[in-house]
């Protein structure tokens, strides 16, 4: 340490320390680097902001969140992928990277809401024409595609209602046509389903959901093997500033580490739960792409390596109050949105913006948790008495 005359003084010591412990230190975790500005050693170093294998500033990623694209690539099969601040604007950056006025887009019916109400509002108002297509329409998408389609964004399962959708038959009409696709694939995390064997050009995940874990942060990834797709995709994170947290990252790094076990544990469970549902005279259908209930069960059976732990029952024949009487029952699942995490979670849609709105109140997604089954179905049982005698 610098003594006499020299030392600096105390406010600029706070700031450029005399000592700094060493960085020879080997942890299995991925470290954590937060930063805004980045060092450079001179300004002949000041890199050109198109060279993505350089750090420039902070919010255009850090060696924390780089290292997160680069496994969620991994997992993806992709080449590029770009981290956001959550499943919702990755979706957002796909229409902004790719959509300009005058182009056609067709989003699937079974899409994500708050996907749907953005491409209706946000986009229609910049003058982006948004079209509504059937989730199971397979090969037949190409009746839908006209010379100004830029973008069919597909999902699968759809939420909440979880049909599965034939994405190669689609992609492959699409490419006929020189026409992107775009798959919401966070139902099975990028291991379940191969978007882009299947041929999709831009796959985005909600890493909030399976990746993160433990429903404690909010993240999303958009992947791709295209170049040119790619540099729209960065340019347009770039521009509008969609940085995030290292914190967050370095969450799902660590939630990473589990992904394949705890998948497959939902994947049990879930089954054991739902098949016990499933005997249930009171659910009149169980939409699980894993049960022959599901639309796309079969396209399921062909193109899927497992399932997760997310599924819709359907009380035909109960009232609506009654619904909400077995919701509010339940004791071991929470009420509330999302899905992905340790807790075992229930929601019924009052308001469902599909072409079947009337199936809303009888419907209930549950979300499997990391609880024991056996628990989880005496807690079911139980609010089917009450809800029952309403
Ligand atoms: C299928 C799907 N995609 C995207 C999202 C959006 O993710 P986020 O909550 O991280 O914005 C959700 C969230 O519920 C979702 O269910």
């Amino acid at each position: 340490m610098e003594e006499g005359p020299n030392r600096k003084r105390l406010a600029t010591r706070l700031i450029h320390p005399d000592r700094q412990a060493s960085t020879d230190f080997r942890s299995l975790a991925a470290p954590t680097y937060r930063g805004s500005t980045i060092a450079f050693d001179s300004v002949a170093d000041i890199l050109d902001v198109n060279d993505v294998n350089q750090y420039r500033y902070g919010l255009y990623g850090t060696p924390t969140t780089r290292e997160l694209a680069l496994q969620i690539g991994a997992i993806e099969g992709a080449e590029h992928c770009l981290i956001l601040p959550s499943g919702l604007s990755a979706i957002t950056l796909v229409y902004l990277a790719l959509c300009r006025a005058g182009d056609h887009v067709l989003v699937t019916e079974s899409a994500y809401g708050p996907n749907t109400e953005l491409a209706f509002v946000m986009l229609r108002g910049f003058g982006i024409e948004v079209e509504r297509y059937n989730p199971l329409v397979g090969a037949g998408i190409s009746e839908l595609i006209r010379d100004n389609t830029r973008l069919i964004w597909t999902e699968s399962p759809g939420s909440i209602t979880m049909e599965v959708q034939d994405i190669a038959a689609i992609c492959a009409a699409a490419k006929a046509r020189g026409v992107t696709v775009a798959i919401d694939n966070s139902y099975g995390a990028g291991l379940l389903f191969d978007a882009f064997g299947a041929g999709a050009d831009i796959s985005i995940q909600a890493l909030t959901k399976y990746a993160g874990g433990h429903s404690d942060l909010l993240l999303g990834s958009v992947s791709t093997n295209d170049d040119r797709l790619d540099r729209k995709l960065r340019l347009a994170q770039r521009l509008t500033g969609m940085g995030v947290s290292p914190d967050d990252c370095s969450a799902v790094l660590r939630g990473l580490k589990t992904l394949d076990v705890r998948l497959r544990h939902f994947e049990q469970s879930t089954m054991t739960v739902a098949r016990w549902l499933d005997q249930r005279d009171e659910v009149t259908a169980l939409l699980h792409p894993a049960f022959s209930d599901c639309p796309g069960h079969e396209i399921w059976k062909r193109d899927w390596s497992g399932s997760a732990g997310l599924f819709s029952i359907i009380f035909g024949n109960w009232t609506r109050r009654q619904v909400e009487t077995f919701v509010d029952s339940l004791q071991l699942f929470t009420i509330g949105y999302s899905w992905g995490g340790a807790h075992s979670i229930a929601i019924c849609y009052s308001d469902l913006k599909r072409p079947t709105p009337e199936l809303g109140p009888l419907l209930v997604r549950l979300n499997i948790g990391l609880e024991d089954p056996a628990d989880l179905i005496d807690d079911l049982d139980q609010a089917l008495a009450k809800a029952a005698s309403a």
